[in-house]
């Protein structure tokens, strides 16, 4: 069953349609990627399907429609996400600002806050405020604030926008590890970087002008000559 299911997503911002009836679906435990220009409505994507915009059409998560259903209540079902600006704030610590991600309390939230340190490498400065961190180390924290609490579906937009090489590899290789978990959450992976995306998805949405243009496998999806068109400026 299709975990995440939206239909005809139309959002406008004055004339300018940031998503054009743009349909989008992930099933459960898949990674899909997407790709795009900039102001292609990635971002309103997420911000749509996290019950931060509304839109025109439909969302389904788990067959249920959430048109009604506001930001912080489908984070409680299972969704999460993290932002392309860091959501976070520089008077927290590192374990606060985990802390106060998480959907849960008590024993259970003790524990998230552990497992998440360690998958994030943020053991070492859980007690730094998070303003005075180098921005690579912030990223990780937002990024890890995402996965607590076992969601269904985790929405990342640029996680590795900023980073150097070996910190997108990092970024890179704990998202290959969750994947690589018996029961894995949904990522949808909004991205930049092609390479990364066709690395570790093993599926490609490209939007253009809040549409899709191509979809499928990374291979096909980056051969597609309207993705090269639109996206790689050939
Ligand atoms: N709050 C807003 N008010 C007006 N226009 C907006 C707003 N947010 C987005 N837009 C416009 O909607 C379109 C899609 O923007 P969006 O941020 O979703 O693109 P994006 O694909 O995430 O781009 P980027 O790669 O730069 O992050 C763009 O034309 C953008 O200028
Ligand atoms: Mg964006």
């Amino acid at each position: 069953m299709t975990l995440l299911d939206a239909k005809s997503l139309t959002v406008k911002f004055g004339g300018v349609a940031a998503l054009n009836a743009l349909s989008f679906h992930v099933d459960p435990g898949e990674f899909v990627g997407v790709l795009g220009a900039n102001g292609s409505g990635k971002s309103t994507l997420l911000d749509v399907l996290s019950g931060l915009r509304s839109s025109s059409g439909s969302v389904t998560f788990r067959g249920r429609e959430l048109a009604r259903v506001p930001a912080h209540a489908r984070h409680r079902l299972g969704i999460s996400r993290s932002y392309q600006n860091l959501e976070l704030s520089p008077a927290l610590s590192v374990r606060e600002s985990l802390r106060a991600g998480s959907r849960v309390r008590g024993r259970r939230s003790v524990e998230e806050i552990a497992r998440v340190s360690e998958l994030f490498s943020l053991e070492d400065v859980g007690a730094e405020r998070v303003g005075v961190l180098p921005y690579g180390v912030r990223k990780r924290v937002e990024l890890g604030r995402a996965f607590l609490c076992q969601p269904a579906l985790v929405l990342l937009d640029e996680p590795m926008a900023g980073l150097n090489d070996a910190e997108k590899d990092r970024v890179a290789s704990v998202l290959r590890e969750i994947g690589a978990e018996p029961e894995p959450p949904a990522i949808v992976l909004v991205e930049h970087d092609v390479s990364v995306v066709a690395a570790l998805s093993s599926r490609i949405v490209a939007i253009d002008l809040g549409s899709v243009i191509a979809e499928g496998n990374p291979r096909d999806v980056i051969a597609a000559p309207a993705v090269q068109r639109a996206y790689l400026g050939v």
